[in-house]
């Protein structure tokens, strides 16, 4: 399956807000499920998500769906990612010490490939899905932004990395889920796969 360009919040919130219709409404889901083609059941109920990034631009985002919620995928720009050592002091779990990744990403760039972000799209404080603000200090933001996730619900913070700020509402880092690249790192990184955890993890 291949993602889709995001082109406005509006979107992605709408992406969120579908995925928090599909829990509400599971109790009325089961004749809908039933009329899905087997592999769109298989997806519905955590089948892996295949990906296409092989045309992601530099700063680019896709969001793809994945048991139900939101999954981004950010393709870091080297700016972007020069930024992100500037930031722990402000951060909350810089490190991730907390258990909101798989091993594998259990680093300052929270990523497998430096470049590659992957992202679950919900707000670890109540649930909304946060806006990507990838620019450098916008005037709502502040001079100190450095790029990253803004929650407007009630106003957390999220630096590109996935790492919660500071004095914010959101307890925790944005949750990494299990991926993998298919081929031969770090030379290919046309697809990537998520759900699934690489085979050497
Ligand atoms: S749900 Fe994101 S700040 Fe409350």
């Amino acid at each position: 399956m291949s993602g889709e360009v995001d082109k406005s919040k509006r979107r992605l919130l709408g992406v969120a807000a579908g995925a928090m219709g599909g829990v509400g409404a599971a109790g009325v889901a089961i004749p809908f499920i039933a009329s899905m083609s087997p592999s769109a059941r298989a997806q519905a109920a955590g089948a892996p998500v295949e990906v296409d990034i092989s045309k992601m631009e530099p700063g680019q985002r896709l969001t793809v769906e994945w048991r139900g919620k939101p999954v981004w995928i950010l393709r870091r720009t080297p700016e972007m990612l020069a930024a992100l050592p500037t930031l722990a002091g402000e951060l909350r779990d810089p490190n991730s010490e907390e258990e909101q990744q798989p091993d594998y990403a259990k680093n300052p760039l929270r990523s497998v490939i430096p470049e590659y972000l992957v992202l679950v799209g919900i707000c670890t404080h109540l649930g909304c899905s946060p806006g990507f603000r990838p620019e450098f200090a916008p005037a709502d933001l502040g001079p100190g932004w450095k790029g990253g996730f803004f929650c407007p619900c009630h106003g957390s913070r999220f630096d590109l990395a996935g790492r919660v700020y500071k004095g914010v509402p959101a307890p925790l880092n944005l949750e990494v889920p299990p991926h993998r690249y298919l081929g031969k790192l770090p030379d290919t990184k046309d697809r990537i796969i998520i759900g699934t955890d690489p085979e050497n993890a």
